[in-house]
């Protein structure tokens, strides 16, 4: 007998098509609809930053959902919930958008101003964000059997749930999705008394003295996952990345379950958002017509029997952006062109313009964040490149696997899980190029190796390799609907 479905809530700061600054909007949008194909009443939850068209995303009022009270240290500011939907062609998702005039709809960016960079009130926005979450609940009556919560913005909503909220909620199990222990949402220790939490509770949602809302989600949830298995060790092993936060993972198991991708929307066959589509058969003739249109979008002169390597990323240090940069000079030694998509750092971005500017011809940057130039890279490249420091897990490698893009990465996190190194011999069975040190010399080193590899039939294999890796959801989904059975069992 199938076993009954269960009611889930999943809370993101970020869900694609709505919001996005990186893989956590891809997963939000993807895994919830892997749920409900699982047959599950699954429900998403995410702000309404003001970038966020109501039109175009088919946003409604709730009658019920009407400027609810919600108060943020000293004052009260209103909450309305309207409704909305994530679907691919088979299969929707009921969404929860949450607005707020101050915290959300009159701030353009996610988390910080677009153009100053300088980021905003997130304690009180995420405060405001959570309590909301909970008052939406007890105002559908609904209370789900399990919450999952994801991204250090959620980390409070566990607090809220196991104390003020506990009576309401006792046979609610809260899943806590650590996507990236770097970024915890660290604020002063007077932001504490903002969070109407009792003070009793404060050690639990602080670290070095200071409010840590990564630190509340471990604390007060029934359970802990990551997203990847290697990640997951680094977490410990590396106290660099949680910076002392690890002490907090004592006596939790942390399973790790791989992201999947979402295979209507990041699939060349079918991908409306390219020039032209092709599959495992017409890779070649479809590379080749992406590869022009990029590098017209690029202001790249075409030149025969050169390989584009492909970035998208975030320009920050856990992105290996430093080491890209410093080994940028030397890469372009090699016969390649570079073209690269991001945002983020402010000195990153002048730096890595500066080195645009002086091989221009070979490197091309576009600073911001474009869905659809995205995809284009992803099928008009050849090569795609991720130095990472830390990778939780990363999804563009993933795509470019499926794009017949071969990804160059550094040993780390998901990209170690994901990619494996391709040599003739030793490693045939290899879906793309790894190189374990993060410094400069093997950086350049990876790219040799795949630029002579590059327009060989060995290139071949590696694509087709690629190609034939399984990055579905299915099994993936399948390891959250344990777990989240697990939890109600417990
Ligand atoms: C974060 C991580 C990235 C991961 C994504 C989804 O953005 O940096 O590696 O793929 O979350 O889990």
């Amino acid at each position: 007998m199938p076993s009954k479905p269960l009611s889930v809530l999943y809370v993101s700061s970020e869900v694609y098509p709505f919001a996005k600054t990186g893989g956590l909007a891809d997963v939000s949008f993807s895994l919830p609809i892997a749920i409900r194909d699982l047959g599950h009443d699954i429900r998403v939850m995410l702000p309404k930053y003001g970038n966020i068209s109501e039109r175009k995303n088919r946003i409604h009022e709730i009658n019920r959902l009407r400027d609810i009270p919600i108060p943020v240290g000293e004052i009260t500011e209103p909450a309305t919930v309207k409704s909305s939907s994530i679907n691919n062609p088979r299969t929707k998702v009921q969404a929860y958008v949450t607005t707020n005039f101050n915290f959300f709809d009159a701030k353009k960016g996610l988390y910080a101003d677009p153009v100053t960079g300088e980021a905003y009130n997130n304690d009180e926005r995420f405060i405001f964000f959570a309590r909301t979450v909970i008052q939406t609940c007890l105002l559908l009556g609904w209370f789900p059997d399990i919450i999952h919560c994801n991204g250090w913005q959620t980390g409070l909503l566990p607090a809220y749930l196991r104390t003020i909220y506990a009576k309401e909620f006792a046979n609610t199990k809260i899943l806590y999705t650590i996507h990236n222990f770097s970024d915890q949402g660290i604020f002063p220790a007077s932001s504490c008394d903002k969070t109407g939490l009792p003070t009793e509770v404060y050690p639990q949602i602080t670290h070095d003295k200071k409010l840590n809302f990564l630190k509340a989600g471990i604390s007060f949830s029934d359970a802990l996952s990551t997203v990847s298995p290697t990640y997951a060790k680094e977490m410990i092993k590396d106290k660099e990345i949680g910076g002392g936060l690890h002490t907090a993972l004592k006596n939790h198991e942390l399973p790790c379950i791989i992201n999947g991708i979402d295979l209507y929307g990041w699939m060349p066959k079918s991908d409306i958002m390219i020039a032209k589509q092709y599959d495992a058969n017409t890779w070649q003739s479809g590379k080749a017509a992406n590869k022009e249109k990029l590098l017209q979008t690029f202001d790249l002169q075409p030149k025969e029997s050169t390989p584009v390597i492909g970035m998208i990323s975030r320009l920050s240090e856990a992105k290996g952006i430093p080491l890209f940069l410093e080994a940028a000079a030397d890469i372009l030694k090699e016969d390649v062109q570079i073209v690269f998509l991001g945002d983020g750092d402010t000195k990153m971005k002048k730096e890595i313009s500066k080195i645009a500017a002086k091989f221009k011809g070979n490197f091309s940057v576009k600073l911001g964040f474009d869905d659809e130039l995205a995809h284009l890279i992803e099928a008009g490249s050849d090569m795609f490149l991720m130095p990472s420091h830390h990778e939780p897990c990363g999804l563009n490698q993933m795509y470019s696997m499926m794009y017949g893009t071969v990804p160059i990465v550094r040993s780390t996190g998901g990209l170690a899980d994901t990619v494996n190194d391709y040599d003739p011999k030793k490693s045939p069975e290899g879906n793309g190029i790894v190189f374990k040190k993060y410094e400069a010399a093997d950086l350049v080193h990876a790219v040799h190796r795949a630029v002579k590899l590059y327009g060989t039939e060995n290139w071949e294999t590696v694509v087709r390799n690629g190609l034939s890796t399984d990055f579905s959801w299915s099994a993936s989904a399948k390891k959250y609907d344990e777990l989240y059975r697990s939890l109600m069992d417990a």
